[in-house]
């Protein structure tokens, strides 16, 4: 749990997260105990049911030694927390859910699940589709703000995570039925912008016919006007009086604006192209014309103070105050990020905010939703909704452990990266022979990002995660391949059955007598609890994590129990299409398209 850090209080840690009792699966077993826990304890009617996975068995109970100290003093008949366990077991309804109950350690209660329950749950889903196994979340509506590259600068590696995190988060929660709102807080705004149209004119006079590959590559651009504004005192006079007109509403200079963002905005699309990720623009600019009326009503909260000529808010815990009025007058990051969060509650009625960007901009979030807590607009506790979340990551780190770079110590161009990556992907499932079993174009498909994505999307390193290339193609270890690998061998077996099986999806039974397999179809059953587990803690390493046992879970099934040709044929061929199922609706969740034939 390291790798995503949290808003100020939203710390998360095992035992603090809320998702524990709100997991789906776990819904139904809590509601049984819950029942329990009322006949066992009826003074006690405010205990809550603490049910989680188990080690050892399929689920357990935690509750008979909290129980135990509370009623020890009162007179109680028990005589110890396993007594109030076994009356616990005693108490619990029946239901065709569990099999049998047992009591271990000091009073946990373990639960084994009927395997027939487990089997009559993955037809139930064979039949009616994988969407009714989703978790419903309480939230309605929420904005992930992701990617968010600056305007006429490279998008880089930190981008790239952003993207990609962002996105899954999003799949995760739309799938969760959470109307999800993806935006793009691209930086569009700004006092680069002056030098940047000025550096225009200068060397386009002519700006109606401007065209990208005039300006060729535009981060050069961006290099070059800077160069020119630091050295050329009578230019940056010149820039920043660009920026006071352009702000000011000139149509010349808004027009140059608008053409340099275009130019920029078709470089990004080209990479959001390549790794299927849809976000729309809500640019800092967006936010521009509401800034004034924002910090207005935190200055009559009595919140912004004179702080050597700029105008700030102090909060608590930090040295430094938050910046919201510079001493020019102008606005920053930091009141366009407070206008947008009052834009995101006010007029977009979102209840769950979401940021992605690297820990490096961690503080300026925690100010700034300390800030909007002290205004009111947030609910001061973490768990109430509205609610904001800072998920930061570390660094993408190089084979010589520092920030990845090129040899040239540039800044690695998005693009390039993503080539080589499909390059050697290609070359990787070429030598496994998979030209042979697909089509070029899915052979194409397949190496395109799946790996890079992958390997981004696993890692939960609070330090970041080194980048190698060698690393993410392994087919033996826990990478994308290995996992198309064995999504591709589940579809071929049962392809190579002859068998139809969306006719035995119909009318077959499952049954999971053979120890291997009910432990794949327990497995398969824990998928809505894992992603509710993904959406509530924003990891979706957890998510990665799953896929790759259930790819364990099936190998084990698949050398213990021999599918065509047996007498257990139907019953093991489902189980083989409810995995491939379960694993497609992981990669889709991961933003990882597979390729396989029916
Ligand atoms: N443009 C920023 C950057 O490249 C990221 C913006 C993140 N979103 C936000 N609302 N501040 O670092």
């Amino acid at each position: 749990l390291n790798f995503i850090s949290f808003g100020n209080q939203e710390t998360v840690d095992g035992n603090h997260c809320s998702c524990k009792s709100q997991i789906k699966n776990l819904r139904e077993l809590a509601k049984l105990f819950e029942v329990s826990l009322k006949l066992t304890v009826p003074d006690e009617p405010n205990v809550e049911p603490l049910i989680e996975p188990a080690k050892f068995g399929d689920y357990q109970c935690n509750n008979a030694m909290g129980l135990w100290s509370i009623i020890k003093g009162k007179g109680t008949q028990f005589k110890g927390p396993p007594a109030v366990g076994q009356a616990l077991i005693k108490n619990l309804p029946s239901s065709e859910m569990v099999e049998s109950c047992s009591i271990a350690g000091p009073g946990f209660v373990n639960v084994v699940l009927s395997a027939k329950w487990i089997a009559k749950s993955i037809e139930n889903m064979l039949i009616d589709g994988i969407d009714t196994w989703a978790p419903t979340l309480s939230v309605k509506r929420a904005v992930v703000d992701f990617s968010s590259p600056n305007i006429a600068k490279e998008m880089h590696v930190g981008h790239l995570r952003s993207t990609i995190i962002g996105d899954t988060l999003a799949r995760m929660l739309e799938y969760s039925k959470v109307e999800v709102l993806r935006r793009n807080h691209v930086g569009d705004w700004g006092t680069q912008f002056g030098m940047l149209i000025e550096f225009l004119f200068e060397k386009f006079p002519d700006t109606d016919s401007v065209t990208e590959t005039a300006i060729g590559d535009l981060q050069m651009f961006y290099k070059k006007s800077k160069l020119r504004f630091d050295l050329d005192p009578e230019f940056k006079e010149k820039a920043q009086q660009a920026v006071v007109r352009l702000q000011g509403g000139d149509p010349v200079y808004r027009k140059a604006w608008a053409k340099i963002c275009e130019i920029s905005r078709n470089e990004f699309a080209k990479v959001y192209q390549r790794l299927r990720v849809e976000l729309e623009e809500k640019g800092e600019s967006f936010y521009n014309p509401y800034i004034a009326n924002v910090i207005e009503e935190l200055s009559s909260k009595g919140l912004v103070e004179e702080n050597e000529g700029a105008r700030v808010i102090f909060v608590e815990g930090f040295n430094i105050p938050l910046m919201v009025v510079k001493s020019n007058g102008g606005f920053n990051y930091a009141s366009t990020d407070l206008t947008a969060l009052w834009y995101r509650l006010n007029e977009e009625k979102a209840e769950w905010i979401i940021y992605l960007t690297d820990l490096g901009q961690q503080q300026h979030f925690h100010m700034f939703f300390k800030a909007a807590r002290k205004a009111g607009w947030l609910p001061d506790d973490d768990k109430t909704y509205p609610r904001v979340n800072h998920v930061g990551f570390g660094l993408v780190l190089g084979a010589d452990n520092k920030r990845f770079r090129t040899r040239a110590n540039e800044v690695v161009r998005l693009v390039d990266l993503l080539d080589e990556a499909k390059d050697r992907s290609k070359a990787a499932l070429i030598e496994r022979g998979m030209d042979k079993e697909w089509t070029p174009e899915e052979l194409d498909q397949t190496a395109e990002a799946v790996d890079t994505v992958y390997a981004d999307l696993k890692t939960n390193r609070l330090t970041g995660y080194t980048f190698s290339f060698d690393q993410m193609l392994n087919d033996k270890g826990d990478t994308a391949v290995y996992l198309l690998y064995a999504h591709a061998r589940i579809c071929s077996i049962i392809r190579k059955s002859g068998k139809d099986i969306d006719e035995l999806k119909k009318t077959g039974k499952i049954a999971l007598d053979h120890a291997a397999e009910r432990a794949l179809g327990l497995h398969l059953l824990q998928f809505a609890e894992t992603v509710e587990e993904a959406c509530t803690t924003l990891l979706p390493n957890v998510l990665c994590k799953y896929l790759y046992y259930l790819s364990e879970e099936f190998t084990k099934f698949y050398s213990n129990c021999q599918v065509n040709g047996s007498a257990e044929e139907t019953s093991r061929l489902l189980l083989c299409e409810a995995t491939a199922i379960v694993m497609r609706k992981c990669f889709y969740l991961l933003g990882i398209t597979p390729v396989y034939k029916l």
